[in-house]
């Protein structure tokens, strides 16, 4: 063979891997309005940066004439690239081959990555665009699909984890997402689901289409599986990028800090009246949140799902921050099932990255009713308790209204080792709101009063006094001082610029065991 036949062999093989399922099956995946797994690539990662791996991997199989059908790179393509300058490893599945569907080589390839990944501390970001299992391969298949599930739980904590799932996704297949961190969807042409509209059909006769059983919009607000629900692909892709601004590469890293023109000393005299004048009356706690960020700029994640809580990403001072808020616009801002469930996996995920929390307060307590207790609020509701427990990072709380029973404890107390605690003068720091304290405290004297509502008043103003300010709780250290709203931003960042070098660790054991 002449050097010039080996540079053919190779232009050929490299034309070959290219062209990934041919022709007619890209036109049917652009006439289903999705990308080839390498346009993906291309706008997730910086111009030029990728670097691919495997492109010549072919499955091994023979049974099912599929000896005869070898595509270079098998369905799935993998490699480095960057995101803002800064390495991830990415890999691409490609449903014009095979139908994305995962082989013995194909899941070699993910993990070959996924190793490297772990062994750089840099992250992994799946695009996710599959038929399943590779059926003409059987077990093996399943096995491809463990040793990633097994790859995706070791690296859980070590580096960040980004899914996007931008086609079918279903069976145990959905496993691999659903263990990472952040799972991005794109409406109308993506579905998760573990068991399909057929089959369920059979089983309970519900009838539900694809969309609807497990669309984006679904996992976006009802199960809370994925944390964004994007309009398109290229908005997707653009969402991860984003996103990926504001973590470090792995959990030995602080996160990226982005110079601002943002004066950390800025008051802003908007902020005085947010909080309303009578203690039930709502308001959106987004007003103070994205004020005190620089740029007023706040990356909200999980946003559809349990609106009475709200997590998301800023910066202060330039530093990447993990806010936490209880919505008073929302179910009065009551812990729920659902509420609690999303802010304990983001409370965990900032925890494991180093990221530090800033939580805002104002919650009247966890919401009452049948449909929680059965629901196991208590098991859901521990979980953000513990997780705000075993944070290590730094943790600045607000209190702007209430703060209520065990809800004032969960929310970043001082006691669960809160680093600074501020509250507005508008904060009530109690064991429950002034109407139920005086309902239980005063009972029988309201039962012999001649007039009960007069009575109750007076109490209830008695109390409200008493309990339903910030002091009680500042006399005893609970919380480090009063400020007013205005200077939160630069009470936040002068706070967070000594917590910076906070070192603190929990006992050594193997893990804890969080409630489940
Ligand atoms: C092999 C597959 C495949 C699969 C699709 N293809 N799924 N090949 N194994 N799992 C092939 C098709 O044969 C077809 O090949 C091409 O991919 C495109 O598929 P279409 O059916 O033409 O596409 P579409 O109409 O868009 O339908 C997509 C689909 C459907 C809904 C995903 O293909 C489908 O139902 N596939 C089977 C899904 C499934 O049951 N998978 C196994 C689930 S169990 P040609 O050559 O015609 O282009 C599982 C368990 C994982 O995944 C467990 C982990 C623990």
């Amino acid at each position: 063979m002449s050097l010039q036949d080996r540079f053919e062999e190779l232009h050929r093989r490299n034309e070959a891997a290219d062209a990934a399922g041919g022709p007619e099956r890209i036109e049917r995946q652009h006439k289903a309005g999705k990308k080839t797994a390498r346009e993906r690539l291309e706008i997730l990662l910086d111009k030029g940066s990728f670097a691919e791996v495997d492109r010549f991997v072919v499955h091994q199989n023979n049974d099912f004439g599929m000896d005869a059908q070898r595509i270079p790179g098998d369905g799935v393509v993998t490699g480095s690239g960057r995101v803002h300058g800064r390495p991830v490893f990415a890999f691409a599945q490609d449903f014009t081959v095979f139908g994305g569907s995962l082989s013995d080589a194909y899941a070699r390839k993910i993990c070959k990555i996924m190793d490297l990944a772990m062994k750089t501390g840099v992250p992994v970001i799946g695009l996710n665009d599959s038929g399943g299992a590779r059926i003409q391969e059987g077990v093996v298949s399943l096995a491809g699909y463990a040793d990633i599930f097994l790859r995706n739980t070791l690296a859980s904590g070590v580096v960040p984890q980004i899914s996007a799932v931008m086609g079918p996704c279903a069976g145990g297949a959905v496993y691999s997402p659903a263990i990472t961190d952040f799972v991005f969807m794109v409406k109308h042409s993506s579905y998760m689901f573990v068991t399909g509209p057929d089959v369920i059909k059979a089983v309970t006769h519900e009838e539900v289409s694809f969309e609807e059983l497990g669309g984006a919009a679904t996992h976006g607000t009802t199960s809370g599986v994925a944390h964004f629900a994007a309009e398109s692909e290229e908005e997707c892709l653009a969402l991860i990028r984003e996103l990926m601004t504001f973590l470090p590469q792995n959990n030995l890293e602080d996160p990226p800090v982005r110079p601002t023109t943002d004066p950390a000393d800025r008051v802003d005299e908007e902020l005085q009246s947010i909080v309303p004048d009578q203690p039930n009356k709502p308001y959106d706690i987004k007003d103070i949140v994205q004020p005190v960020l620089d740029d007023r700029y706040f990356f909200e994640v999980h946003a559809g799902y349990a609106p009475n809580i709200v997590v998301g990403f800023g910066r202060l001072g330039g530093r990447p921050v993990g806010v936490v808020a209880n919505q008073p616009a929302h179910l009065a801002g009551c812990l729920d099932i659902s509420a609690s469930l999303k802010a304990a996996r983001f409370v965990r995920f900032c925890d494991c990255f180093n990221i530090p929390l800033v939580t805002y307060e104002d919650v009247p307590g966890f919401l009452p009713g049948t449909a929680q207790e059965f629901g196991g609020i208590i098991k859901h509701g521990a979980k953000l308790l513990y997780a705000y427990c075993e944070a290590t990072v730094p943790k600045l709380t607000v209190i702007t209204r209430k703060a209520y029973g065990g809800a004032y404890c969960v929310m970043s107390s001082k006691h669960i080792r809160g680093d600074v605690n501020f509250a507005f003068p508008t904060a009530e720091i109690a064991v429950m709101g002034p109407d139920g304290a005086v309902s239980i405290l005063y009972k029988r004297e309201m039962d012999a009063a001649k007039d009960p509502a007069k009575l109750k008043d007076e109490k209830t103003r008695e109390y409200r006094e008493k309990f339903a300010n910030p002091y009680a709780a500042a006399e005893r250290g609970y919380i480090d001082e009063v400020i007013e709203p205005r200077d939160t931003r630069r009470r936040l960042i002068q706070a967070l610029d000594v917590l910076h070098t906070k070192r603190d660790s929990n006992p050594p054991r193997k893990h804890g065991n969080i409630p489940l």
